[in-house]
C-alpha cells in the first residue's frame, strides 16, 4: 500500500502507470469507492480483474476516463444528452451506459453491446489515467459479493496479496458507488442510484425513468448478483420504531451494534451516529467494515427517507439487510 502524498505523488503515479501498461492491476482511490484498475484495452488485465474479484463473467465493468475525448474511442454514438450530462457532472459520480464501440473488448462489457463510462472526480484517479495514457476499467476493489472499500486499508485486507499495487489516497468522500444511467433506452433509465439523483439528472436532460428495484437485473446485470453483503446480520429499523427495537435487541444477549441518525444512550459494542445524509453515505461502508471487524453479530441500522441521497443509501441497506 503506497500513500500518495504531494511529495511522493508523481513517482508513485508513474510506477502505477507502468504496472498498468504491462497488464498489471492497481487499486486506486476515486471519490465514490476504491477501484480495481486494469487497462480497458488489455485483454489479460480484464481477465485478471474478473479472476481476482471472483466476479461472474456476466457482470460488466465501468471504464474510467480522464478527458472527454477518450469517450469517442469507447462509443461511436454519443448523443447530445450524453454530452450535456458529461459537461454537467464530469468529473463526478455519474456513469453513463452508451453503445459500445467495436474496438472495446467485449469482455469488459460482459458481452453486452453497451459500455459504461465515467470520469472520476479524484486527483489520483485522474493522474493515473493520464499517466497510463488509456482508459482504465475498474470495478469496486472488493471480492464479489463483499462490501465496497472506502479506505485503501479495506483493499489491502482483501486483495493485498493478489494485485501489484494499491494507491492510498485517503478516505473516499462520496462513499457510495456512482449513479449508473442507461442512455441507450428512451427515456434514459437509472440502473443504480447514487449521489447524483434522478432529479438532478432530469434538470439537465428532462425525463428519466427512475430506479426500480427488482427491475434492474435486466438492464444492469451486476445488480442481480448479491452485493453490499456484510457478514453480520443487518436489520433495518424504521425511525419511529428505533427505541423499542433497540430495547428488544438489548436483552437478546447478541453482540449488538447500531448505525443511526438518532443518538443512543445505552452502551453498545459498536455505534456510529451519522450527522446527516451526506455523512451517512460517506461513512456507511466504513461503519459496516468497522462493525464487522469488531465482531458485531446484529447491527441495527436506522432507515432514512427515500428521497434524494436517501434513495441510494436505502438501496445499499436493503440489499445488505435481512429481509
Ligand atoms: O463508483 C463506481 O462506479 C465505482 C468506482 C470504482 O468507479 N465502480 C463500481 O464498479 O462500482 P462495480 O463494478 O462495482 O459496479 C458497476 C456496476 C454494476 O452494477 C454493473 O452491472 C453496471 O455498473 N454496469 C457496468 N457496465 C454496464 C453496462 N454496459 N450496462 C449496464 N450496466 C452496467
Ligand atoms: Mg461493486
Amino acid at each position: 500500500m503506497e500513500a500518495v502524498t504531494p511529495q511522493a505523488s508523481s513517482a508513485l503515479i508513474k510506477k502505477a502507470a507502468a504496472i498498468l501498461r504491462r497488464g498489471g492491476l492497481v487499486a486506486f482511490p476515486t471519490e465514490t469507492v476504491y477501484g480495481l484498475g486494469g487497462l480497458a484495452f488489455h485483454a489479460r488485465a480484464i481477465r485478471r480483474i474478473f479472476a481476482v474479484k471472483g466476479r461472474p463473467a456476466d457482470n460488466p465493468l465501468i471504464i474510467h476516463i480522464a478527458q472527454q475525448d477518450q469517450l469517442h474511442r469507447l462509443s461511436s454514438n454519443i448523443s447530445s444528452s450524453a454530452n450535456d450530462l458529461a459537461k454537467a457532472f464530469w468529473p463526478g459520480p455519474l456513469t453513463l451506459v452508451l453503445e459500445r464501440a467495436e474496438d472495446v473488448p467485449a469482455a469488459v462489457s460482459a458481452g453486452l453491446s453497451t459500455v459504461a463510462v465515467r470520469m472520476p472526480n479524484h486527483p489520483v484517479a485522474l493522474a493515473l489515467i493520464h499517466a497510463a495514457g488509456e482508459p482504465i476499467a475498474a470495478p469496486s476493489a472488493n471480492k464479489s459479493g463483499c462490501l465496497s472499500p472506502t479506505l485503501a486499508y479495506h483493499v489491502e485486507e482483501t486483495l493485498g496479496d493478489e494485485i501489484e499495487m494499491i494507491l492510498d489516497g485517503g478516505p473516499c468522500t462520496v462513499g457510495l458507488e456512482s449513479t449508473v444511467l442507461d442512455l441507450t433506452v428512451d427515456p434514459p433509465r437509472i440502473l443504480r442510484p447514487g449521489a447524483i439523483t434522478t432529479e438532478t439528472i432530469q434538470s439537465v436532460i428532462g425525463k428519466v425513468a427512475p430506479y426500480l428495484p427488482g427491475h434492474d437485473a435486466v438492464g444492469s446485470p451486476g445488480l442481480k448478483h448479491t452485493h453490499y453483503a456484510p457478514k453480520l446480520t443487518m436489520i433495518l429499523v424504521h425511525a419511529d420504531q428505533w427505541g423499542d427495537t433497540l430495547n428488544q435487541w438489548l436483552s437478546s444477549g447478541k453482540r449488538l451494534g447500531a448505525i443511526s441518525l438518532q443518538p443512543v444512550s445505552r452502551p453498545l459494542l459498536y455505534h456510529r451516529v451519522m450527522a446527516d445524509l451526506t455523512d451517512f453515505a460517506q461513512s456507511l461502508f466504513l461503519a459496516l467494515h468497522e462493525a464487522e471487524a469488531m465482531g458485531v453479530e446484529v447491527l441495527l441500522v436506522e432507515a432514512v427517507p427515500k428521497t434524494g441521497l436517501g434513495i441510494a443509501i436505502m438501496d445499499r441497506l436493503e440489499r445488505g439487510a435481512r429481509p
